[in-house]
């Protein structure tokens, strides 16, 4: 039986890039069959870009000069010198036209941080808040045109606890976070997950409903 090779996977930062560590040490730890073929940051002092190198990944940054399809131009210039199989949307605060998400579709991966459909967009940890909301999570999904709108592939549930802040309630999905991430991009490196039929697939089936993960 052959091995497969590991996934080439490029990641895709505007700031922090704590999920991007995450990607990457379970890419070293063995527990993501794939290999960081680039980490790229659309600003320049993005923090995530010094994380990338101090772990000995190659680094980009393209930089969004005002003009999106020059910016998608070079990014996609970029990413085809890395070639990568899949590529992870991980804090990229920049929405993708259609035309560059058709070029990846099927292997553009988006972490979110809300239970997919509901809190689309930003600001997500202080709307659920103000909505009294019980749980709240992440979700990986595969990346469409429209934004925030692709098949969810994996959530994770995560309590709402009394006198939450934003920011604790933030650092509790962001944990959550660094464990569904890998996960999914785990199933899709053992081509276990795959896009099919304009749909994501899961274990040779259709995936009608995300798999759902809780945290404490
Ligand atoms: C995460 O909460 C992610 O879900 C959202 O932006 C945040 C990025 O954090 N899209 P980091 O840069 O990965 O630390």
């Amino acid at each position: 039986m052959s091995a497969r090779a590991p996934l080439r996977l490029a990641i895709l930062i505007s700031g922090r890039g704590s999920n991007m560590e995450a990607l990457a040490r379970a890419c070293a730890s063995g527990t993501l069959a794939a290999r960081v073929a680039v980490v790229i940051a659309d600003r320049s002092g993005a923090a995530g870009i010094d994380t990338a190198r101090a772990l000995g990944i190659e680094t980009a940054t393209v930089v969004h000069a005002g003009d999106r399809s020059a910016f998608e131009r070079a990014l996609a210039a970029v990413l085809a010198r890395h070639a990568p199989q899949a590529v992870a949307l991980a804090g990229f605060m920049r929405v993708l036209s259609a035309q560059f998400v058709a070029a990846y579709l099927g292997r553009l991966f988006n972490i979110h941080p809300s239970l997919l459909p509901r809190y689309r967009g930003l600001d997500t940890h202080r709307r659920v808040l103000a909505a009294g909301e019980p749980v709240h999570g992440a979700s990986v999904h595969f990346v469409t045109a429209e934004l925030d709108a692709g098949p969810v592939v994996l959530q994770s549930r995560v309590p709402v606890r009394p006198g939450d802040s934003a920011a604790a309630l933030a650092a509790r999905v962001l944990a959550s976070e660094h464990v569904i991430y890998p996960r999914a991009l785990g199933w899709f490196a053992a081509g276990r997950l795959a896009w099919q039929d304009g749909g994501a697939w899961l274990d040779g089936r259709p995936l009608a409903a995300p798999v759902v993960e809780e945290f404490p």
